[in-house]
């Protein structure tokens, strides 16, 4: 099967990797984010590139005019920071990891959806994390816990229309915003292995897609326990 994609957050990493497979099965591709440098590359490769700052609703809104209809929507753009001092709450920090992973998504939403007619499919990047509280993870954490829910209620909502809805949650992946942490990544996944487990689920119209499978059973597993052998158990990771 192929069909037409946007895909936001394609300039690195993961969407990236998602722009150039879906691009290789015969898609026509539409690739989104801010390096004009990683964007030209693109498009060298076939993906038409779109780019703007996510967070900036007006810029998201002006990229979606004159885009044809899409079969697929891939809200992927994000990024990391870690909340290094509990204590000493960095608002700003903060409030910027909200802004790019979440308040970005509804601008996205606002400006691509109208792209999406019945049998399409909207599938947004949250993360495994969302399973576990850990720790440094307020901000990223709250970000991607916000995904989770607004992507369920946009399940709910969509499916009258008949859009459906796919919300994808990857434990650690190989790519730039993981070259930066400086701790153990447990079952952290080649980019390309990530990407071709994105494009199976999504064929096969799966609601929910998570991996490493091993790596998700253990996070699912302990969010599971009573809070207070977490906060035990979590001890040593602060
Ligand atoms: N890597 C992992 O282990 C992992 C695990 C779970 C979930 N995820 C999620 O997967 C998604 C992709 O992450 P990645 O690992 O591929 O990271 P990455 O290599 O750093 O790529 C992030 C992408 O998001 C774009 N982006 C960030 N801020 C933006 C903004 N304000 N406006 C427009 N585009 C923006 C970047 O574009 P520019 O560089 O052009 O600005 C880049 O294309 C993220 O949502 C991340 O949370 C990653």
């Amino acid at each position: 099967m192929s069909g037409r994609v946007l895909i936001t957050g394609a300039s690195s990493g993961l969407g990236r990797a998602l722009a150039l497979a879906y691009r290789q099965a015969g898609w026509q591709v539409w690739g989104c984010g801010r390096d004009a440098g990683r964007l030209a590359e693109l498009a060298v490769a076939g993906v038409t590139p779109l780019r703007f700052d996510g967070r900036d609703g007006s810029a998201t809104a002006a990229a979606a005019v004159g885009l044809p209809p899409l079969d697929l929507l891939i809200l992927n753009a994000g990024s990391c920071e870690y909340i290094k001092d509990a204590h000493h709450f960095d608002g700003a920090l903060f409030a910027q990891v909200i802004e790019t992973n979440l308040v970005a998504t509804g601008h996205a939403l606002a400006a691509f959806l109208p792209l999406l007619g019945k049998g399409s499919r909207l599938a947004i990047v949250g993360s495994a994390v969302s399973w576990l509280p850990l720790p440094q993870a307020e901000a990223y954490g709250a970000s991607k816990a916000g995904l989770d829910y607004l992507a369920a209620s946009l399940c709910l909502d969509l499916r009258g229309i008949g859009i459906g809805v796919t919300l994808i949650r990857p434990g650690f992946i190989d790519t730039p915003l993981t070259a930066r942490n400086h701790f153990p990544m447990p079952c952290l996944l080649p980019v390309d292995e990530a990407a071709r487990q994105i494009l199976k689920g999504l064929a096969a119209g799966r609601d929910q897609i998570h991996f490493p499978l091993r790596f998700i059973g253990l996070l699912r597993l302990l969010g599971a326990l009573p809070v207070g052998i977490w906060l035990r158990l979590a001890r040593h990771l602060t």
